[in-house]
C-alpha cells in the first residue's frame, strides 16, 4: 500500500474537442511468438541484461479480438499498437501478404468498432537480417526502413488515424549503445549511440515522406522518451543544476542532450505532433551518467522516482520548443500495487489538466498499458497493465484501475 493518504481523481473535465482517450501495446510485447528480430536473439543470449524469453507473451497476435473488446469496454477513442517489421519483412526484401493482412483485419475491426488507430512502425525490435547488418548504425536502414513503411502504408494506411513513425529512437540508443541494456547491448559505445542517432532520424524523415504520400491522410509523428530532466553541475544530488543553456557544449551531457533530447525534438518540428511518454524525473550529471540518488527516495516497482507530475512538465517543455500539438502516446507506472497505480494516474492526470487548462495544446492521451506484458529486460516480472493476464491460460483480468480509467474518461464527456 502507499504511505501517503491520496483522493483518487473523480472526474477529469471535458476535454476539448478531437481529444482521444486511448491505451498502447507494443508488438513485441504482447503479440508472443517473434522469433525473428533482434531482441529474441537479445533474449537468448545468456549474457545479455534480458532476464527472460517474450515467449508468447500475451498471445495478442492471436487474442487481439479480446484485447479490442476490452479497449472498446474501458470507454476509450483509440487502440495504440505497433506493426512488427519482422513479421511484415521477413528477409530483406521478402515481405509477407499474410502479416498485412493480420494487421489489416486488426485495423478493419478497430473501425466496426468505432475504434480509432494509432500505429507504430517501429517499437523498438529490428529484424534479425537488418541487425545482423548493424542495424542502426548502418545507414541502409534509412531506405529499408521507408521501403517497409511504404510497402506496410500501401495495404493498411486507409485504415490509420495517427501513425508514430518510430518509438522512443533515443531509448533505442541510449539503452541500447550507452547503457547497454537493449540490443546490441553495448555499453558506452558513443560512436555507435552518433550513427544510430543520425540513421534514427534520417529513417524518421524518409518514412514521414514515404507515409505522407499515402494511401490514408493522418497525423504523423515520432514518440519520445521524455524525462522530466533535472541536470546536475556535479554528481551531488543536492548540487547546483544546469539550464539546457548553461551545459558545457564539450561535456558528456551535451552528447546525451543531443542525442536523447533535441535532436528528436528538432526533427519533430517537422512533424504534425509530437508523442510524448513520460514516466518520472530523471537526474542527469555532466558525465552523462544518472546522479546517484539519495536513500528512502519513493521509486516504482522498477526503481523510477515516483514523479507522477513530470507528465504535466514535458507536455508543457515538449509543446513549447517543438510548437507543435502534443500527445501523450504513454504514461502509467510499474507497480504490485494497483491502488499505487490509481494514485499515480490521478496524480498524473491532474498535471496534464493543469496543462491543458493553461492553454497547453494537448491531443490525446495514452494509458500504458492495456496489459501486463513484456516490459524488455525485465521480462514478466513488472505489472504496467490496467489488465493482469494469466501467463498459463493468458485470461485477461480487469484490476481496479481499470475501472478508475473508464471513470475517469467517462466524467469527460
Ligand atoms: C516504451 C514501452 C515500455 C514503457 C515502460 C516505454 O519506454 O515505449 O515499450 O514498456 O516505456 O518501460
Amino acid at each position: 500500500m502507499s504511505e501517503t493518504p491520496f483522493q483518487p481523481m473523480e472526474s477529469f473535465g471535458p476535454v476539448p474537442d478531437g481529444w482521444v482517450w486511448g491505451t498502447a501495446t507494443a508488438a513485441h510485447q504482447v503479440e508472443g511468438g517473434n522469433v525473428n528480430n533482434d531482441w529474441w536473439e537479445f533474449e537468448h543470449d545468456p549474457d545479455s541484461a534480458a532476464l527472460e524469453s517474450s515467449g508468447d507473451a500475451c498471445d495478442s497476435w492471436h487474442r487481439w479480438r479480446e484485447d479490442l473488446d476490452l479497449v472498446k469496454g474501458l470507454g476509450l477513442d483509440s487502440y495504440r499498437f505497433s506493426l512488427e517489421w519482422s513479421r511484415i519483412e521477413l528477409a530483406e526484401g521478402e515481405f509477407s501478404i499474410a502479416a498485412l493482412d493480420h494487421y489489416r483485419e486488426i485495423l478493419l475491426a478497430c473501425r466496426e468498432m468505432g475504434l480509432k488507430t494509432c500505429v507504430t512502425f517501429h517499437h523498438f525490435t529490428t529484424p534479425l537480417w537488418m541487425a545482423k547488418k548493424g542495424g542502426w548504425t548502418n545507414s541502409e536502414i534509412v531506405d529499408l526502413f521507408a521501403r517497409y513503411c511504404a510497402v506496410a502504408v500501401e495495404r493498411l494506411g486507409d485504415l490509420i488515424d495517427v501513425a508514430c513513425t518510430l518509438n522512443e529512437p533515443n531509448m533505442v540508443t541510449l539503452v541500447g549503445y550507452w547503457y547497454g541494456n537493449f540490443p546490441p547491448g553495448h555499453l558506452n559505445d558513443y560512436a555507435g549511440f552518433e550513427a544510430a542517432t543520425e540513421n534514427l532520424i534520417a529513417a524518421h524523415r524518409a518514412a514521414r515522406t514515404v507515409l505522407k504520400s499515402g494511401p490514408g491522410d493522418f497525423p504523423i509523428g515520432l514518440t519520445h522518451a521524455l524525462f522530466d530532466f533535472v541536470f546536475h553541475a556535479d554528481d551531488q544530488w543536492d548540487g547546483p543544476t544546469l539550464t539546457l543553456d548553461e551545459i558545457p557544449p564539450d561535456s558528456d551531457l551535451a552528447r546525451y542532450v543531443h542525442g536523447v533530447i533535441t535532436a528528436y525534438l528538432d526533427a519533430a518540428k517537422e512533424d504534425d505532433f509530437i508523442g510524448v511518454q513520460t514516466y518520472f524525473t530523471e537526474h542527469v550529471g555532466l558525465d552523462g551518467q544518472k546522479t546517484p540518488r539519495p536513500a528512502g527516495l519513493r521509486e516504482t516497482q522498477i526503481g523510477w522516482l515516483f514523479t507522477p507530475e513530470a507528465i504535466g512538465k514535458t507536455c508543457r517543455w515538449a509543446a513549447e520548443y517543438t510548437g507543435k500539438p502534443v500527445i501523450v502516446t504513454e504514461n502509467g507506472i510499474a507497480t504490485d500495487d494497483d491502488e499505487e497505480r490509481i494514485e499515480y494516474y490521478s496524480k498524473a492526470l491532474a498535471a496534464v489538466r493543469e496543462a491543458l487548462d493553461d492553454g497547453v495544446d494537448i491531443r490525446g492521451y495514452y494509458a500504458w498499458s492495456l496489459l501486463d506484458n513484456f516490459e524488455w529486460p525485465q521480462g514478466f516480472t513488472m505489472k504496467f497493465g490496467l489488465y493482469s493476464v494469466d501467463r498459463e491460460t493468458f485470461v485477461r483480468t480487469a484490476k481496479p484501475s481499470a475501472d478508475f480509467y473508464r471513470r475517469i474518461v467517462a466524467s469527460s464527456r
